[in-house]
């Protein structure tokens, strides 16, 4: 769990104290997570310019405990819940401090609700990204918000409620659906949508504009070297001990592969490393052991645990209980390794936004959903674990790697999930349809390569789903299951829009699909956006 300020106990204090005398300011910023899958990005912002922001339990944080950090300012994050159905836990009194608040979506409702303006469902629900325009009429105090950003620009929103019948609140911007986009109300600021995710224009600005012109901060932090401390902690916890790594070939754990290099020094004797086998891309264990097959820093071993994947996926056809099958013989395979080579930990590349999806992240008594289990989170070694990236989203893991020198083609893979292709097969995992999945993505992914589009596309794949389309092949009349290709933009994998793919480019991957992958008898590009659609099928 990343570290969360729960009470002002005197060590809690101290440790702040602390924070605040490495940084050589007096000022600091207070995040309360509500919840939201976005909020570890609020802090990512947060550092990029420069302020200290603790994050706060909004269950255990008090107004009194807030009186003690005497902040500059205190943001409210997101959230999945109501606040007129199932409020989220907050001391409301905190509002009433008259310290800067900005609110965003279930934070902007919280405060307004505390005011007396009326929170309800609204008609139609916004996610994704619209346009939001700023109210011409704004004067003073109240344009300080939106300085420096267009009147009108593309935002991203993610909520079904509206906030109506406005208690005292100025209207500083709309969206079509959200007629109260943003709002003021004397020292309490919100928006509906989103600054703090990539699809939002101008919103590391918002943020700029809320601690340095509404807040009036002054210092800025250096962010320093992250991947040093990384590998000063990694070299503190393990000492001469020894570490089993979880090797997959793809970004981030490739990048713990080098913190844990630089951590332990080369000492091979100290790093082994496991590739597991059986669901993975066509071309993953090419790349492990081109890049880690013959390394003096450490050895690799190679489980085939095919077998032992469709024993455990025979018959499972809910996406939710295959995640859970994955999960158990990738814990099996992987403690079991661990065993055998006498490890003291293990390390996984594990990113923030695993924790976050799976329901974790901030330890804080705010309810938060589970978007999906990942097959990397809680798994309950009966080892200690080494998660060196559980602070990063994918674009800042794959910074680290660049700093500890990663081979490029290593960065630039696209992500792939660690459940593997069971997550791009609906239905029930047979051998056949494990073929199907591997097939259509080398044939998609070898077109992006050849069609130079690999490096603009951020994540692409393809799914054999449960959908059987007939067909005629050959002037037989025959059936095959439809596979469906998905490609996105994004920058940390926690909003994505579906990539605009030219249309020649698809016909070619359709025909070079259906023609040579028996048992395919159809291709459908899929058109949809995170939020709502996850970035992966399943
Ligand atoms: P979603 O589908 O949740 O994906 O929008 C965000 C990113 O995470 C990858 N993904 C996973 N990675 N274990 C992982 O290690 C998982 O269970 C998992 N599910 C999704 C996905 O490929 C995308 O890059």
């Amino acid at each position: 769990m990343l570290y969360t300020f729960k009470g002002a106990t005197e060590q809690a204090l101290r440790e702040v104290d602390e924070e605040k005398a490495i940084r050589k300011t007096g000022e600091i910023f207070l995040l309360f997570t509500l919840g939201s899958q976005f909020d570890h990005l609020i802090k990512l912002a947060l550092d990029r310019l420069g302020v200290f922001c603790l994050v706060c339990d909004p269950a255990s944080v008090t107004a009194e405990d807030v009186k003690q950090l005497n902040p500059k300012g205190i943001i409210i994050s997101g959230g999945p819940v109501s606040v007129y159905e199932e409020p989220p836990p907050f001391d409301g009194k905190i509002f009433d401090l008259g310290i800067p608040v900005l609110g965003i979506c279930l934070g902007f409702q919280l405060w307004a609700q505390h005011i007396g303006a009326q929170v309800r469902r609204g008609e139609k629900r916004e996610f994704g990204t619209h346009s939001f325009s700023r109210m011409d009429s704004l004067c003073g105090a109240s344009v300080r918000l939106f300085a420096n950003c267009p009147k009108k620009m593309p935002v991203l929103e993610s909520h079904g409620d509206v906030i109506s019948n406005l208690g005292g609140i100025t209207v500083l911007g709309e969206t079509e659906n959200a007629p109260v986009a943003a709002g003021r109300f004397q020292h309490l600021w919100g928006v509906q949508f989103h600054p703090e995710v990539t699809e939002t224009m101008s919103g590391l600005q918002i943020f700029e504009n809320f601690c340095f012109s509404i807040c009036g901060a002054e210092d800025r932090f250096p962010a320093g070297s992250v991947a040093e401390s990384k590998v000063g902690e990694l070299r503190e916890q393990v000492g001469d001990q020894k570490v089993l790594l979880a090797l997959s070939g793809g970004s981030d754990s490739s990048t713990v592969a080098y913190l844990l290099k630089r951590a332990l020094q080369g000492q091979k004797k100290q790093l082994h490393a496991v590739y597991i086998k059986g669901i993975d891309r066509p071309d993953d264990e090419a790349c492990v052991m081109k890049y880690f097959g013959d390394q003096d820093w450490l050895t690799l071993e190679v489980v085939d645990a095919t077998g032992q994947f469709l024993a455990a996926l025979d018959g499972v056809a809910n996406m939710r209980d295959k995640r859970l099958a994955m999960r158990l013989v990738y814990r099996r395979v992987l403690q079991a390794a661990a065993v055998r080579s006498g490890a003291n930990f293990i390390a996984q590349g594990t990113l923030y936004t695993d924790i976050s999806e799976s329901g974790g992240g901030y330890a804080s008594g705010a309810k938060k959903a589970q978007i999906k289990l990942h097959h990397n989170v809680n798994l309950g070694f009966t080892l200690p674990e080494l998660t060196p990236l559980a602070d990063c989203v994918k674009d800042t893991g794959r910074n680290i790697g660049r700093a500890v020198g990663v081979p490029e083609e290593l960065l630039i893979r696209h992500p792939f999930p660690g459940p593997g292709l069971i997550v791009r097969i609906e239905g029930v995992v047979s051998e056949t349809n494990l073929a199907i999945a591997r097939q259509a993505d080398s044939i998609f992914i070898e077109e992006l390569r050849k069609w130079e589009l690999y490096e603009s596309i951020w994540q692409a794949g393809a799914v054999v789903t449960d959908s059987v389309a007939t067909c005629t092949k050959g002037d037989d009349a025959v059936s095959g299951r439809v596979v469906a290709l998905w490609a996105v933009w994004s920058v940390n994998g926690f909003t994505a829009r579906w990539a605009r793919l030219p249309y020649d480019f698809l016909d070619l991957v359709s025909r070079r699909i259906t023609n040579e992958i028996r048992g395919v008898g159809g291709v459908v590009y899929r058109v949809s956006s995170k939020p709502p659609t996850t970035i992966e099928w399943g």
